[in-house]
């Protein structure tokens, strides 16, 4: 992680120009925070993601072609790693010869510890671990392909679609769209609940506040010696439904004034004001298709459930073409 970009997301921040891009932030510092969210019972993109695969793992490997190279784009810890990405990969072992499984984290110790998990899985594999932004066009093209038309992108945990803004999401289909030869396939999971009512328990939570606070901590990590004074903590949680955008905003609201310098820039922190750290975007499949297209990835496959609440979550299988 270049400390230049990580300066510029929160000078933009804090600047007020930029909102809900800091998603690759809040997994940095306190990284078991994640994990322990997907534990708990009312988090349903992860028990709906698990029942999804369970069911349905193979009917998404078997109809692809041959598949020699996995890169998981964000396998985050070990519960999702365990539960999501190993079926996964089983099920796609059982039916090509893979060769080759990268591991794609922001996170150093979620690439290093799903590589480990892989690699002691399954002996026929080779597991490698790349830490980068795949946000970046540079950073995204330094992954080692498989030349032959074999690579097969995966993406759990409504990662791409759900956390960013509009222009964060574009970026990375189309990142993925540039790394996928005509032919290849990615697979992602996205959240397309749209009920105020049911999205509530699972985000409006003490969780969801420590992993927006993470982007805080890691800024002062980041920081250094320099801005002592800094407190990551003086914020306070806002939760907000966005109807229009079917979207859960997650804000942090400043509990004080604080002036820092960030890479030679001023910011001020401004008591009061709220600061829109992440987002969970509900997405329908119409919305997810034409995103899509725009990179020449189509749909070939969905695969949906829902709980009792009304919480949806869907597997998507996309081809470059
Ligand atoms: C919502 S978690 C999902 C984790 C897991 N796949 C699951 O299904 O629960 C998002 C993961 O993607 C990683 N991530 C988010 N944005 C990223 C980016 N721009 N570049 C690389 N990794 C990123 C995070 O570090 C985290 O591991």
């Amino acid at each position: 992680m270049s400390f230049s970009s990580l300066a510029q997301d929160f000078i933009d921040l804090f600047s007020g120009r930029q909102s809900a891009h800091l998603s690759k932030y809040v997994h940095l510092y306190r990284p078991e925070i994640f994990d322990q969210l997907v534990n708990t019972d009312t988090y349903y993109p992860y028990s709906l993601e698990c029942k999804l695969i369970k069911n349905h793992a193979h009917e998404l490997a078997s109809n692809l072609p041959q598949v020699s190279h996995i890169i998981e784009l964000g396998p985050g810890p070990l519960t999702p790693v365990k539960a999501k990405s190993v079926p996964m990969i089983a099920a796609l072992e059982s039916c090509h010869r893979v060769e080759f499984y990268s591991a794609v984290d922001f996170n150093a110790e979620y690439a290093e510890s799903a590589r480990e998990i892989v690699s002691k899985k399954f002996n026929n594999i080779i597991a490698r671990a790349a830490v980068l932004d795949f946000s970046n066009k540079k950073e995204i093209s330094t992954i080692n392909l498989s030349e032959d038309h074999s690579n097969l992108i995966i993406c759990l945990g409504g990662t791409i679609f759900c956390a960013g803004n509009e222009d964060y999401i574009d970026k990375v289909v189309e990142n993925i769209a540039n790394l996928l030869k005509a032919g290849e396939y990615f697979i992602f999971g996205a959240d397309i609940s749209d009920s105020e009512q049911a999205l509530r328990p699972a985000y409006f939570t003490d969780l969801s506040y420590q992993l927006m606070l993470n982007a805080m901590h890691g800024l002062k990590q980041a920081l250094g010696d320099s801005n002592s004074n800094f407190d990551p903590t003086a914020f306070e949680p806002v939760f907000r439904w966005n109807e229009r955008s079917t979207t859960v905003e997650l804000l942090l609201r400043a509990t004080r004034s604080q002036n820092i310098i960030i890479d030679n820039t001023e910011c001020c922190i401004i008591k009061d004001v709220l600061y829109n750290i992440l987002n969970s975007r509900k997405t329908s499949i119409n919305e997810i298709k034409l995103r899509l297209s725009k990179y020449k990835l189509e749909i070939v496959n969905i695969y949906e459930t829902k709980d009792v609440f009304g919480n949806k979550f869907a597997l998507l299988k996309t081809k470059k073409i």
